[in-house]
């Protein structure tokens, strides 16, 4: 029988190609290119999304109007600051990351987009935090971009607190090629995989690593 996907394990992108596409359609003005740059000045990994994801976050949450986003994973503020770039006048983004200096560094390079009165960060476990963001929903997008252990109760969390017809997506849908491993942390993410499925209309789109998209029904 054909496999579902006769391109599976192929990609037609090339490392150039890639660049072209991020060149036309997600060029860094000199904010992005100075988040995206923070992480190897800073000593921090350089884990960040791509140019072409955080411009299809920023499309994709400003086609859905959305007015109240949350982040779990800021690192130095990259995508944070793609996020941000969607929202509308009054609009927020609550960015949660759990080491201090990382938010320190996001939160300069967030100011010097002047994009600090749209952005709060919350230093903490997100487990923890999650909780204080209640009050704040429901929200029209959760996206998840942290420890995939976590994957799980966030997504838990998000379909309490997205409103109907908010998206949940989630990075590392892939969890770096080990998805189908037999481990307890590849069976987490496969669980949360297909809890997400079962609670929300999904697709898992094949970026580098898999960006998993739900949509609230
Ligand atoms: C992949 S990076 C985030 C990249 C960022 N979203 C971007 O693309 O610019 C993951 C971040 O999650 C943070 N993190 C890991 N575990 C966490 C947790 N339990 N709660 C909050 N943040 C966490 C890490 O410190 C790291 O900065």
């Amino acid at each position: 029988m054909a496999d579902r996907d006769s391109r599976a394990g192929a990609t037609y992108a090339t490392a150039e190609i890639l660049a072209y596409a991020a060149r036309v359609h997600a060029a860094h003005d000199a904010a992005l290119e100075r988040a995206f740059a923070a992480p190897d000045l800073f000593g921090m990994p350089a884990i960040q999304v791509g140019a072409n994801e955080g411009r299809f976050l920023e499309v994709l949450l400003r086609a859905l109007g959305a007015r109240r986003v949350v982040e779990v994973g800021t690192l130095a503020g990259y995508s944070a600051l793609w996020i941000a770039r969607a929202l509308p006048e009054g609009g927020h983004l609550w960015s949660l990351e759990v080491d201090a200096k990382h938010a320190a560094v996001a939160r300069e390079n967030l100011a010097a987009a002047g994009a600090q009165g749209r952005v709060t960060i919350l230093v903490g476990k997100a487990q923890d935090l999650l909780p204080r963001l209640e009050g704040h929903g429901p929200f029209d997008a959760v996206f998840l971009d942290a420890d995939k252990e976590g994957y799980v109760h966030y997504g838990r969390w998000a379909a309490r607190h997205l409103r109907r017809g908010g998206l949940l997506l989630a990075d590392n849908a892939f969890f770096f090629s080990r998805l189908l491993e037999e481990s307890p942390e590849a069976a987490a993410v496969r669980l949360f995989h297909e809890e997400v499925a079962r609670g929300f209309e999904t697709a898992c789109l094949p970026t580098p690593d898999g960006l998993l998209v739900g949509f609230r029904r």
